[in-house]
């Protein structure tokens, strides 16, 4: 993979997010020629620039909203492959404003889409989420083909997104037409709550823990501790994303469609459950149940991986545990005020090469 991507014109979108930023750092340290494109920064601190992305990276603040903007850079850029990630990802915030959450998450992705018909981009991998299945709330892992119809506006809009990937699919880039009538390969990439360093948004456990923990030294409080989450790591769908974008790029037409990317069976765990190996690994923190279900949240979500597994041959790497403890030493050394760019890069070797 790292072969692959070395030297290979790479466009990332919602490259000054957590994920985003964290894939930047990645492809960098592979070797591609690197572009981002997506609105500054919207947290402080942040990882875009604890990883000082603005001075490695060629990129654009622009909104995915703005076709002509967007199409221009890439018409310039030229990427080989996008990765799209930018969009408004956060179920409590989509309550807030649904419009701005439709338009963010689907036209932007219709703006991507068709941004690689019109440059002929050959591969692109569309991130949507595990949100986007039709949650019934019952014990089963959600594969590829279940039904797509999320509840609330966030988990709607990615549903709605993959759905927008699959018609460019069928009508575009039709892989049994590939290399005939068009030369691109696209994919969805859903994948599980994923956790790791350098993620500071609103409403969201880890970075809601450590702001509690590490920084305001007070007690969090849980507002659904029996939701059931499948937990992993941020390297864990970043490196499914990139052997799909590699293998997308090399023309294997049975690799276009979508794709889940969720931790073992063991690791789709409570919140609660979490919070405390997190409280293990940080050694403080002290937590209270506040139950709080104002705003519809899915209480029990599972992925199964079986398809990524079976036809990618990609698995996740490390355990709950394992990743928790990752998460947990970045942040230590982040307020510890240590080289945690230093540590960010030991991380991603380690797991990339080991
Ligand atoms: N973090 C998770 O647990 C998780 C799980 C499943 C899927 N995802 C998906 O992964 C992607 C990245 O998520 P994240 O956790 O890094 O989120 P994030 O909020 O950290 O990053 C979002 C990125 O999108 C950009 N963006 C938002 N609105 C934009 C707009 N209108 N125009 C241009 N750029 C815009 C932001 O500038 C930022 O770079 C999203 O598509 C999200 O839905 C995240």
């Amino acid at each position: 993979m790292k072969e692959f991507y070395k030297g290979k014109r790479v466009l990332v979108t919602g490259h000054t997010g957590f994920k985003g930023a964290w894939l930047c750092q990645i492809l960098l340290d592979f070797g591609a020629q690197l572009a981002g494109y997506s609105l500054k920064p919207n947290t402080e601190p942040n990882l875009f620039t604890i990883l000082k992305l603005d001075q490695k990276v060629k990129h654009k603040i622009a909104d995915i909203r703005d076709f002509e903007t967007l199409d221009k850079f890439i018409k310039t850029f030229k990427p080989e492959i996008i990765f799209h990630l930018a969009a408004q990802p956060i179920v409590r915030a989509s309550y807030d404003d649904p419009k701005y959450t439709y338009e963010a998450n689907v036209l932007g992705t219709l703006n991507v889409l068709e941004s690689i018909r019109l440059n002929k981009v050959p591969a692109g991998v569309i991130i949507t989420t595990d949100k986007v299945y039709k949650n019934l709330e019952k014990d089963i892992a959600y594969k590829e083909d279940d039904a797509l119809c999320g509840w609330d506006p966030y988990s709607n809009s990615k549903s709605c997104a993959d759905l927008v990937v699959y018609s460019y699919q069928q009508s575009f880039f039709n892989p049994e037409k590939y290399g005939q009538e068009h030369k691109t390969l696209i994919s969805s990439a859903r994948s599980g709550n994923v956790i790791g360093g350098g993620d500071w948004a609103q409403d969201r456990l880890i970075p809601d823990v450590m702001r509690a923990f590490l920084v305001d030294h007070k007690t969090l409080e849980i507002r659904s501790p029996r939701a059931v989450r499948p937990w992993q790591h941020v390297f864990e769908p970043l490196s499914g994303y990139l052997l799909l974008g590699q293998r997308l790029h090399q023309g294997e037409i049975d690799k276009a469609g979508a794709w889940n990317f969720g931790p073992f069976d063991a690791d789709m765990q409570e919140v609660e459950s979490v919070v405390k190996l997190l409280i293990d690994d940080l050694g403080v923190g002290k937590y209270q149940i506040k139950e709080d279900h104002t705003k519809h949240e899915a209480n029990l979500l599972k992925l199964s991986n079986k398809k990524a597994s079976t036809q990618l041959h990609w698995q996740p790497r490390f355990s709950l545990k394992e990743a928790i403890r990752e998460t947990a030493r970045w942040y230590k050394t982040y307020y510890a005020g240590k080289d945690v760019l230093k540590l960010s890069k030991e991380q991603i070797k380690r797991f990339f090469n080991d």
